[in-house]
């Protein structure tokens, strides 16, 4: 990240979010709310990329169809959509919102992760 960028880290888990209150790091921001709200925070077209390791395979359709559409509502056009999966489960479903999808493995996360890209056309 350059010196004019920031980070949004959305959490909903209280155990994580006390780890995340302790970074003391003023590119940091700790956003406590459903990522969905995504939108609403920051507008439709606003964001320049988005990493997202939510649970994708543990979480209703509709509430993971919801989230991915909001992300995509905030991201610039050309921005980046970056989703961390342990299964090619939802690869289908990111494609499908966002349309063109590259998919990656990273053997060196522990464990070992597919990695999605979509870019915002
Ligand atoms: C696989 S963990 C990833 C943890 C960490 N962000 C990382 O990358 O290592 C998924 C995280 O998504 C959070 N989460 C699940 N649903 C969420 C939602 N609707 N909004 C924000 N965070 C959510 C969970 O609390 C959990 O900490």
């Amino acid at each position: 990240m350059s010196q004019n960028q920031h980070l949004y880290a959305y959490e909903i888990n209280q155990d994580f979010i006390v780890y995340l209150q302790a970074i003391k790091d003023p590119k940091l921001s700790l956003l406590v709310e459903d990522a969905g709200n995504i939108v609403h925070r920051f507008g439709k077209n606003s964001v320049d990329v988005v990493v997202s390791s939510l649970p994708l395979k543990n979480m209703p359709l509709e509430v993971k169809k919801r989230i991915l559409i909001a992300a995509r509502e905030a991201l610039k056009p050309g921005g980046m959509f970056i989703q961390y999966q342990y299964s090619l489960g939802d690869f289908a479903l990111v494609k499908s919102i966002f349309g063109d999808t590259k998919l990656e493995f990273t053997p060196l996360n522990i464990p070992p992760a597919f990695v999605y890209f979509s870019r915002k056309t």
